[in-house]
C-alpha cells in the first residue's frame, strides 16, 4: 500500500469497535469482516464439498506463505501448528540435553509456556537458568551475559513481555549467544504483526508465535520459524504423519522427517483456522507492517504521554526502542479496575499488578481519551 493508509476505513472492518473501547488485542486480536467471511468460506467448502484435504491443505500453505512473508524466511523454514507451546515442544523434543551443552537459559520474561517446557526437559538431561530482571524492572543484557556460558545450548526470549511491555534487546542478546556458540528461540508473540519481526536481520535460529493476536487471526493455529541451516540435523520425537518427507507415504515401518520445517508439525492441520489465519495475515500484509507499527508507535506513544501526565505510573518504558504494542499501567488492585473499565465499555486485561493496554492499528485518538477518563475516574485503584 503506498501513502498513508486510511486508517478510518482499516477501523471500520471490526464491528466490535461500534461498541467496546478495545484495547485487549494482545490477549485477542479483533475479529475482521474479512476473517468473518473467510470462516463461513469454511463452512460453504464443507457444505458443498464434504471432504476437502486438498483444498484444505492449499489454505495452509498459504498460512505458510504469509508467515514466511512477515518474518523475511521462506516457506520452507515455517511449520505450521496448532499453538505456539507446539512448535516449542517439538523443537524441544530434537534437542540433544545427553552432552554438556545442556543448559536452557531462559528469560523471567517469558510467557509461563516458554519456561514450562524447558523445565520440563531437565527429565532429558536439560539444565534451565534464568535470567532475571533489574531493579528498574528491564532485563539488561549484561544479565544474559552471565548466564550464556560454553554449556548453554539454547536462549530462550521474548520479543515483547506479555506482563509489562519490555522490549528486550534481541540483536544484542542474539550476538551474545552466537558468539558463545548457543542458538536463540524468539517468542514474537506479543509482537508478531504490531511490530516488525525479521529473523534475517535479527538472525535469531528460531521463532515462535500464534495468529490470535496481533495477527488478527484466530485461536488454535501457530508457527515455528527454523534456521533452514538447522533443519537436517534436528530430528523432532514429537511428529506424526504430517511431518514425514511424503506425506502419503502411510508407511508404519519407519519415521522419514520431512526436509523442511514441517518435520515440526504433526497430524492434521488446523483447517478451520488456517481459513480465518490466512484472512487476517493477508489484512496485515494489504497495509504493510512498516505502516502498522509506525501507527501503533504513535498510539501507544500518545496514550503513555497522555497516561503519564494524568498521573499514572507506567511499568513500560517510554523509550521506543525497548517497547512495543502494550502500555502496562500500575495499579493497587489490576483485577478490580479492569473491572471497573469493562463497565465503560473499555476492554483491557491485567497481568502482575498491571493493567494492560494493547493497542492495534484499529484504535485510534477516540480510545485513548476514554482510556484516560476510565483510569482518572477511577483514581484509588492507581498505584
Ligand atoms: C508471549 C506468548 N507466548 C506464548 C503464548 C502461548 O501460546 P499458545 O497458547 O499458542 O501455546 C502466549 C499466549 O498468550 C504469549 O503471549
Amino acid at each position: 500500500m503506498s501513502g498513508e493508509p486510511d486508517w478510518p476505513a482499516f477501523r471500520a472492518l471490526f464491528p466490535t469497535l461500534n461498541d467496546k473501547t478495545y484495547l485487549a488485542s494482545g490477549s485477542y486480536g479483533l475479529l475482521a469482516r474479512p476473517v468473518e467471511a473467510a470462516f463461513r468460506q469454511y463452512l460453504d467448502d464443507r457444505l458443498a464439498k464434504g471432504a476437502d484435504w486438498g483444498g484444505w491443505g492449499a489454505h495452509t500453505d498459504a498460512v505458510r506463505d504469509g508467515m514466511a512473508a512477515i518474518l523475511n524466511a521462506g516457506a520452507d523454514e515455517i511449520a505450521i501448528t496448532t499453538s505456539a507451546s507446539a512448535g516449542i515442544n517439538s523443537l524441544a523434543s530434537a534437542l540433544d540435553f545427553s552432552g554438556p551443552r545442556n543448559k536452557v537459559v531462559v528469560s523471567n520474561f517469558e510467557f509461563p509456556t516458554g519456561a514450562q517446557i524447558w523445565h520440563a526437559q531437565a527429565a532429558r538431561g536439560a539444565v534451565v537458568e534464568h535470567v532475571a530482571e533489574a531493579q528498574d524492572g528491564s532485563i539488561p543484557l549484561e544479565h544474559f551475559a552471565a548466564a550464556i556460558d560454553e554449556t548453554t545450548r539454547l536462549v530462550q526470549i521474548t520479543h515483547v513481555c506479555y506482563r509489562n511491555g519490555h522490549r528486550l534487546d534481541v540483536d544484542g542478546i542474539t550476538r551474545l549467544a552466537h558468539e558463545r556458540g548457543a542458538m536463540v528461540l524468539l517468542d514474537c508473540f506479543q509482537s508478531v504483526g504490531a511490530l516488525g519481526v525479521d529473523v534475517q536481520a535479527m538472525g535469531v535460529d528460531f521463532a515462535v508465535g500464534g495468529m490470535l493476536k496481533y495477527l488478527l487471526g484466530t485461536a488454535g493455529i501457530g508457527f515455528l520459524y527454523v534456521d533452514r541451516r538447522h533443519i537436517p540435523g534436528l530430528t523432532p520425537t514429537v511428529g506424526g504423519w504430517f511431518a514425514q518427507a511424503d506425506i502419503d507415504a502411510m508407511d508404519i515401518f519407519a519415521n522419514d522427517p520431512a526436509p523442511d520445517a514441517r518435520r515440526f508439525q504433526a497430524g492434521t492441520p488446523p483447517v478451520v483456522n488456517s481459513y480465518a489465519a490466512e484472512a487476517g495475515i493477508a489484512l496485515i500484509r494489504e497495509i504493510g507492517m512498516p505502516a502498522i507499527e509506525a501507527r501503533i508507535r504513535e498510539l501507544t506513544g500518545e496514550a503513555m504521554d497522555g497516561l503519564t501526565g494524568a498521573g499514572c505510573r507506567l511499568a513500560t518504558p517510554r523509550d521506543d526502542a525497548r517497547r512495543g504494542p502494550q502500555v502496562a499501567i500500575r495499579s493497587t488492585d489490576a483485577a478490580a479496575l479492569t473491572a471497573r473499565l469493562a463497565e465503560r465499555g473499555i476492554v483491557v486485561s491485567w497481568r502482575d499488578g498491571n493493567v494492560r493496554a494493547m493497542f492495534h492499528a484499529y484504535n485510534d485518538a477516540a480510545d485513548i481519551a476514554a482510556l484516560l477518563d476510565g483510569l482518572t475516574a477511577n483514581r484509588e485503584l492507581l498505584a
